[in-house]
């Protein structure tokens, strides 16, 4: 599911199928609005043949549903098993067993209704959806970090070519917006770890464990005021550390590089980050 939200597959296309460049999902209708394509790509980077089927997100969310009424059968055995643990109807155990490895589905029901066994289709439906992140975020923040990942092997190639050629003089009098390009792409790192950070954890829900556990089942009971206290604790704590590490660097940026001399005592350096030693 994370994979064709990913790539905005609401279909199961033909191996192998085409990979969306850019592409505007649609959440309410469930489809591309448009989609700029390059056939074959998405077939050959998932599967890496030419045969291997992507199931998209419509075939996933019917599994869904299947599995939604199977792990309902395992959910209520377990109810039964749990009213009567020492003396289990052999049937009821034998349904469980049949059905356990489905339970986790049952439990995507439970905001839907209180009794998963009679849930209704619009229930099941609904309970399936819940199963599909958002698309549009998913498919957005992915590509900014696989942007992201192309532009620094570029920006390193460039570099690399004019470093081990000698010459960055040359850069710095004839291609200054080069490294002005350098200075602006500091943040880009932090940003592409964002990015792919937030397709893992968002792309992952609504499971703890896919399949098996669903988040809203596996949240502490931690109350909503102990979690803003700690989260403020330590909001408070790095913006405090954050302060204190610009300021550091600022003042030593100011300071300029050691010219070999400590200026307090008249010193001379032997050699960058060596010992002090006295000056003649
Ligand atoms: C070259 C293009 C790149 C590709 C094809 C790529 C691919 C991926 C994929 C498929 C995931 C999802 C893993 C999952 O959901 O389980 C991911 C996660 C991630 N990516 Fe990228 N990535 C690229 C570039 C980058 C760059 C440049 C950075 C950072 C500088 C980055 C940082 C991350 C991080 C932090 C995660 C989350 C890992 C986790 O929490 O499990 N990626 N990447």
């Amino acid at each position: 599911m994370k994979l064709a939200t990913i790539e905005a597959m609401w279909e199961t296309e033909p191996a192998p199928a085409a990979f969306n460049v850019v592409a505007w999902p649609d959440m309410e209708r469930r489809e591309n609005l448009f989609a700029v394509e390059v056939p074959y790509g998405m077939g050959l980077i998932a599967t890496r043949s030419l045969t291997g089927e992507i199931p998209g997100i419509n075939e996933l969310v019917d599994e869904s549903k299947d599995r939604i009424r199977q792990g309902a059968l395992a959910w209520q055995a377990m109810q039964q098993i749990r009213e009567n643990p020492r003396d289990v109807d052999p049937d009821v155990r034998e349904t469980f067993l049949q059905n356990q490895h489905t339970l986790g589905y049952a439990y995507l029901l439970l905001p839907f209704t209180d009794d998963p066994v009679n849930a209704t289709n619009e229930q099941i439906d609904d309970a399936a959806w819940s199963a599909v992140p958002n698309v549009w975020p998913m498919f957005y923040a992915f590509r900014i970090m696989v942007a992201c990942g192309f532009f620094f092997i570029v920006l390193t190639a460039v570099f690399f070519y004019y470093t081990s050629a000698m010459k960055l003089e040359h850069v710095r009098q004839n291609r200054r917006w080069l490294l002005h390009i350098a200075v602006w792409s500091i943040p880009l790192p932090w940003i592409a770890s964002e990015m792919g950070w937030f397709v893992a954890e968002y792309g992952r829900q609504p499971w703890i464990i896919e399949g098996m556990l669903p988040t809203s089942a596996a949240v502490s009971s931690l109350s909503v005021t102990e979690v803003l206290l700690t989260l403020s604790g330590f909001v408070a704590l790095y913006s405090a550390l954050l302060v204190i590490e610009i300021a550091l660097m600022l003042k030593y940026i100011k300071k300029g590089p050691d010219d070999g001399t400590w200026p307090d005592q008249g010193r001379t350096v032997a050699a960058a980050g060596a010992v002090p030693v006295a000056a003649e």
